[in-house]
């Protein structure tokens, strides 16, 4: 066979390209170490620091702070000035670096992939086999990293952007419905709206025990535990409540049978009633899905929502770029004739489905 003929100019862009990911990989591990030691809360708006004043300010020793600022001024995470060997964390770095309220911070969401890494035996298991892994089997960074990381969203958006957007929902919850948010993880989303509407009640339902615990000592904090109640119970098989209200924020497309969870939806829900899916921003078609987000769905779809999915029998595998045509068959077949996109961001698509148009 004759060898391949190799274009320099495209090898080299393809290289290059190649190494940035491994420098944002590595880049990564920095960010969580100078979150997890306060460095960027100690520079947010504290002007140039020195690397020696910055091991003060937060305790730490000052040779290994001076070597993870260069790391972030090398990766264009801080700035640099040569003149006094100071650094410094811009106003809008600190959004995204230093501010946890903020709907950017971006630190929680490099637990995730730490703990694909750290599960990788698994993940190579499961590739050979064909067998499932479930949600709760994976390491503990994974749930934590994903509610974090989900929550500064939810409450940017949640109640003043996507329940507003869904017909007729927040005069409901205004007037007071119960309502299901199933695979809610560790509540956020749960609490959010339990904040918002003091006269409806709230129910969080998830299929993993640790994260209904998480999610009770977070409504514990929020002082909204009479009203909002988490139960272990799976998608299937919750008490029917007639909810005013279903929610799916991020976990249809986990779930092994996402026709038999739109189904029972339709069961438990009141007349009238309205289901709120939110689901990771996808295309139908995969050419239109090669993006740097779609790339970071399809990775964490392949090791974590797939994975989960064939743990629970994998009847209908959506994975985490399902896209809205697919998402609408799946409540067409449950039996729901109203759906549509009532919202979108880059990364999540709000979309509501009713049982009559
Ligand atoms: C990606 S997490 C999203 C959690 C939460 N809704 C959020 O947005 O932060 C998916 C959640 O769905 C739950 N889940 C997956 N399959 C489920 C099922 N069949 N029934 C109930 N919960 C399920 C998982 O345990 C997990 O907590």
């Amino acid at each position: 066979m004759n060898a391949p003929v190799i274009d320099q100019t495209k090898l080299e862009a393809f290289v290059t390209r190649a190494v940035d990911d491994l420098s944002a990989a590595y880049g990564g591990v920095m960010v969580s170490l100078g979150s997890k030691l306060g460095l960027y809360k100690a520079m947010a708006g504290a002007g140039p620091l020195g690397a020696a004043e910055l091991a003060t300010r937060t305790g730490c020793a000052e040779r290994y702070v001076r070597e993870w600022l260069n790391a972030q001024a090398a990766g264009g995470y801080v700035g640099y000035h040569a003149v006094s060997d100071t650094y410094e964390l811009s106003p809008e770095q600190a959004l995204v670096l230093a501010d946890e309220d903020s709907p950017l911070f971006i630190p929680h969401a490099w637990q995730v992939p730490a703990s694909m890494w750290f599960d990788e035996a698994r993940t190579l298991e499961a590739f050979r086999t064909g067998q499932g892994v479930a949600w709760g089997e994976h390491d503990g960074r994974l749930q934590c990293g994903v509610a974090a990381l989900y929550r500064n969203g939810y409450r940017a958006s949640l109640v003043p952007e996507w329940l507003p957007a869904l017909e007729g929902v927040v005069d409901k919850l205004e007037a007071g419905i119960e309502v299901a948010d199933v695979g809610c993880g560790h509540g956020h989303s749960t609490v959010l709206m339990a904040k918002a509407f003091p006269r409806s009640r709230f129910h969080g339902l998830d299929g993993h025990a640790a994260s209904i615990d998480e999610a009770r000592c977070n409504a514990d904090a929020a002082g909204v535990s009479e009203r909002v109640s988490f139960e272990l119970a799976r998608a299937t098989d919750y008490p029917d409540r007639q909810y005013g209200l279903i929610c799916f924020f991020d976990c249809l497309h986990d779930m092994g049978d996402p026709v038999a969870a739109a189904r029972y939806a339709a069961r438990v829900l009141a007349p009238g009633g309205t289901v709120m899916l939110v689901e990771p921003f996808a295309q139908d078609r995969v050419e239109h899905n090669l993006s740097p987000i779609a790339r970071m769905y399809y990775a964490a779809s392949t090791t974590i929502c797939c994975a989960h999915a064939i743990s629970e029998g994998g009847t209908l595998v959506l994975g985490a770029q399902a896209g809205e045509e697919r998402l609408a068959e799946v409540f067409r077949q449950a039996g729901f004739s109203h759906f549509r996109r009532v919202a979108e961001t880059p990364f999540n698509l709000i979309l509501e489905a009713r049982l009559v148009g």
